[in-house]
């Protein structure tokens, strides 16, 4: 119970990665300001006042990315800010207001709110690998990615990605301020996320990776990274509580193509309808590319393997009823 008597705050606490950030949390005996927009919204409070030891220690508070100071209420007291609050979808129509304010404004919002909160010693804040791996440097199996590597916002707006663009300014923002402004801070920066799914609603990635079961005859030539949940919401914590940890950490359990993801499924459900074995288009397969996990081994994060992964998610999207077979 590393956390007893220590106080922190989750923003955006219903999401896939915080609803598990705050379920860890409070099983380490943390007490959790958690930050949803609209309270009233069961589908974004019940699940988190359903976790064990929520009755006694689970806060919730009302709070806006683009409202400013909306989160100086929540923070005071807090010993540790996760700031996890960012839309996370790719397929905007004003990539403005919808990605690109809320991630930027939002995070300086919310550090803005830290810097006034003495009793806050360091910040975790949620990245992502899109704000690391959108450069044109090529990624091919040789390539190493870890995290001196930083997107190009020029290449991101060239290449119209949206949210990557979101994302990477939204780091750059958070470095800026918080080195003007002597805040502690740590970025995590995960790769898809799948795994089990707390809240009771579909979140972007775990939508994405449903797209590979829900009878669509091809998958994407695409190679990413994977990475589980619960591995996430872990690894903020640890950010969090080990001393030495500074700067920024990829989380990646390992790239894969779609083509392979569909074999491991097809391996584990043979009676899944699974796209057949087409790829979307006839170019070659994009190539898979490493990603160190040299720093995130020195908060003591061993990895799920993406074949569990893959099992949770859809035993999860099962029992949920986005899926059935
Ligand atoms: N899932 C992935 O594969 C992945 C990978 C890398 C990084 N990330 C990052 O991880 C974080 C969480 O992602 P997720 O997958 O858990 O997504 P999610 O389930 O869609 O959660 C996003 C959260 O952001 C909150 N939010 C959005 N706009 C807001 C606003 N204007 N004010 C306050 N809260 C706002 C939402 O709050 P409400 O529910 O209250 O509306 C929601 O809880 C994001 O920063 C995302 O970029 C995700």
């Amino acid at each position: 119970m590393s956390g007893r008597g220590k106080v922190v705050c989750v923003t955006g606490a219903s999401g896939f990665i915080a609803s598990w950030l705050v379920k860890l949390l409070l099983q380490r005996g943390y007490t959790v300001h958690a930050t949803v927009r609209d309270l009233a919204d069961s589908k974004k409070t019940e699940h988190l006042c359903a976790l064990e030891g929520a009755n006694e220690r689970l806060h919730l508070f009302k709070a806006n990315l683009l409202e400013e100071g909306s989160f100086d209420s929540v923070v005071k007291g807090c010993e540790g800010v996760f700031h996890t609050a960012s839309p996370c979808y790719g397929n905007a129509i004003d990539p403005q207001a919808e990605l690109i304010d809320p991630a930027v404004k939002g995070t300086l919002n919310v550090l803005s709110s830290c810097v006034k909160t003495p009793s806050i010693k360091r910040v975790v804040v949620t990245s992502s690998t899109v704000a690391v791996e959108y450069n044109g440097r090529p990624r091919t199996p040789d390539v190493v990615v870890d995290e001196t590597w930083f997107s190009s916002a020029e290449f991101c707006k060239q290449a119209k990605l949206w949210y990557e663009l979101s994302k990477s300014l939204a780091e750059e923002a958070a470095w800026k301020f918080s080195k003007d402004n002597s805040i502690d801070m740590v970025t995590i920066h995960p790769s898809m996320v799948i795994g089990p799914i707390l809240q009771p609603t579909l979140n972007g990635s775990s939508a994405r990776f449903l797209k590979l079961i829900d009878g669509s005859s091809t998958y994407s030539n695409i190679s990413h990274g994977w990475v589980n949940v619960k591995d996430v919401g872990m690894a903020h914590i640890l950010a969090f509580e080990v001393p030495s940890a500074s700067g920024r950490y990829c989380l990646v359990e390992r790239v894969a193509h779609h083509s392979e993801v569909v074999k491991i499924l097809r391996e584990q459900y043979p009676a899944l309808k699974l796209p057949e074995s087409r790829c979307a288009d006839d170019k070659p397969f994009m190539p898979i590319y490493q990603v160190s996990k040299e720093k995130v081994k020195s908060l003591g994060i061993d990895y799920i393997p993406l074949e569990t992964s893959i099992k949770e998610a859809i035993e999860s999207l099962k029992k949920k009823g986005f899926v059935s077979f």
